[in-house]
């Protein structure tokens, strides 16, 4: 174990947590060690779980202090390896930090601690007419998603964390607590270190308390599937849909492959063909049947095969389960098999030749793959399923890992779209970035001179 607590600092945190909030036993560091990553980790030597700012920012102090490792911890759903300690240390578990503090509807704002599940904070909002609408599919916990910036299916239209961030309080890795932001609509007051810190992934602070933005409820919904002869069609429909205007609000590109895992384990009956899953939210059905219209045109104008909109509420619900639960679904078809998600995105004009780029490359390489992705916003995912501990195969894996993100940087796209870079993507931080990595290595200098939060992420 590296980074073992000395007797001392065990007791000191038993002091201050009692054995409620800090332990060191075996069930509660493994339940901090694995996320959906097939990354390895070094098991923390204790977690704690703090309940106020105040708290935090003693801890972090003292950890600094004392040279410490500190992770911080939220739902656990990344897939880089984001979350998990790699220098033993403490895991800092937020989940207690479970409150929504502040609904003011009047301003389309709430306040929250950072431990709220997505899930929970929409339960509690439900009775206002307001959403957070932010969907990565898991039920991450707001923190986390503010770490990683998360985004997902429904950012074509309503955007990604960052753009409803308003406020936050942030405890520094010495302990300092700073807060950033206000809760004006906008601002061009100075440097904007809210998103400096979003997407960090805990390398620079723990977020302690936000205050987010939130959306009306749309009134009226409309779901459609399209299929078409091949990808290429599927793809190029994509930026026509966007340019056209019709702001869907979500716009997901699927795959045979996947089509066909989704018609095992549900009753949607979905023809196994390229596939565009879409949505649109309006004020009225009539508007929504209109833009349905325009939609079929530009689908058959690039050779869509079937368009079926005017699905009922129980289909659409489950359509989007169904895709929500994709990653769930490749992990079931493989059992035994871990997975390796590529999270690549580029301009949307390039969408076309980057699907299918990785498609191909799937084949090539005979791997267990799937292709799918947020087509709206140019992000695409390969899932592939495979053993770690077999080198040939897990190196296939890895060659089409390596293919994809570097076909995207060169069509001016980014290694990861949304699940951050974790561990996982450390290694292609140099080829995007080039020198403004070496910016990004001095600001986490300045902020975590030891090198003690979150280490090991991000940095190649
Ligand atoms: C998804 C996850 C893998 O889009 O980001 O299903
Ligand atoms: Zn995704």
């Amino acid at each position: 174990m590296t980074h073992p607590l000395t007797p001392s600092q065990l007791q000191q945190l038993h002091q201050w947590f009692g054995s409620e909030r800090f332990s060191t036993g075996n069930s509660a560091r493994d339940l901090h060690i694995s996320d959906i990553s097939p990354h390895a980790c070094e098991p923390p030597s204790g977690v704690v779980w703090p309940e106020t700012t105040e708290e935090v920012s003693n801890l972090l102090t003292w950890t600094y202090r004392e040279g410490i490792p500190v992770t911080p911890w939220g739902a656990g759903t990344s897939t880089e390896g984001n979350p998990l300690p790699v220098a033993g240390g403490l895991v800092v578990d937020m989940t207690r930090m479970n409150r929504v503090l502040d609904i003011r509807s009047e301003d389309l704002q709430v306040d929250v601690q950072p431990g709220v599940f997505r899930r929970a904070l929409n339960k509690q909002l439900a009775d206002t007419g307001l959403f957070f609408p932010v969907d990565p599919g898991a039920d991450a916990t707001i923190g986390g998603m503010i770490a990683n910036n998360a985004s997902g299916v429904k950012t074509v239209k309503y955007g990604a964390t960052k753009d409803y961030v308003m406020r936050m309080t942030i405890v520094l890795p010495g302990g300092e607590t700073i807060k950033t932001g206000s809760r004006a609509h906008k601002s061009s007051s100075g440097y904007d270190l809210g998103k400096l810190f979003i997407g960090s992934e805990g390398t620079l602070g723990i977020v302690t308390e936000a205050t987010l933005s939130l959306s009306g409820v749309p009134d009226n919904q409309l779901a459609a599937v399209v299929t078409f002869g091949d990808l290429e069609s599927a793809s190029e429909a994509v930026a026509m849909i966007i340019g056209t205007g019709l702001e869907p609000a979500a716009l997901e590109l699927l795959t045979e492959g996947l089509i066909e895992l989704m018609n095992r384990e549900t009753d949607l009956a979905l023809a196994v063909a390229p596939s565009l899953f879409c949505e649109f939210h309006g004020i009225s059905r009539t508007s929504l049947e209109e833009t349905a219209v325009v939609a079929r045109e530009i689908c058959e104008d690039c050779g869509s095969r079937s368009f079926r909109y005017g699905i009922d509420e129980q289909d659409r619900r489950n359509l989007w389960r169904a895709r929500h639960e994709a990653w769930e679904t490749i992990n079931r078809a493989h059992p035994g098999k871990h997975t390796l998600i590529v999270d690549a995105a580029v301009p949307i004009s390039r969408y076309p030749e980057m699907a299918v780029f990785a498609d191909r490359k799937v084949r090539e390489l005979g791997v267990s793959g799937y292709v799918f992705g947020h087509a709206g916003d140019g992000n695409l995912h390969v899932v592939m399923a495979g053993d770690p501990s077999d080198p040939e195969e897990w190196s296939q894996l890895e060659a089409v890992n390596h293919a994809v993100v570097e076909k995207a940087i060169r069509l001016e796209g980014t290694c990861t779209g949304e699940h951050g870079v974790g561990i996982g993507k450390r290694k292609f931080m140099a080829m995007e970035h080039g020198a403004s990595l070496g910016l990004m290595k001095r600001i986490k200098d300045l902020i975590d001179p030891k090198g003690l939060m979150n280490p090991g992420k991000i940095f190649p």
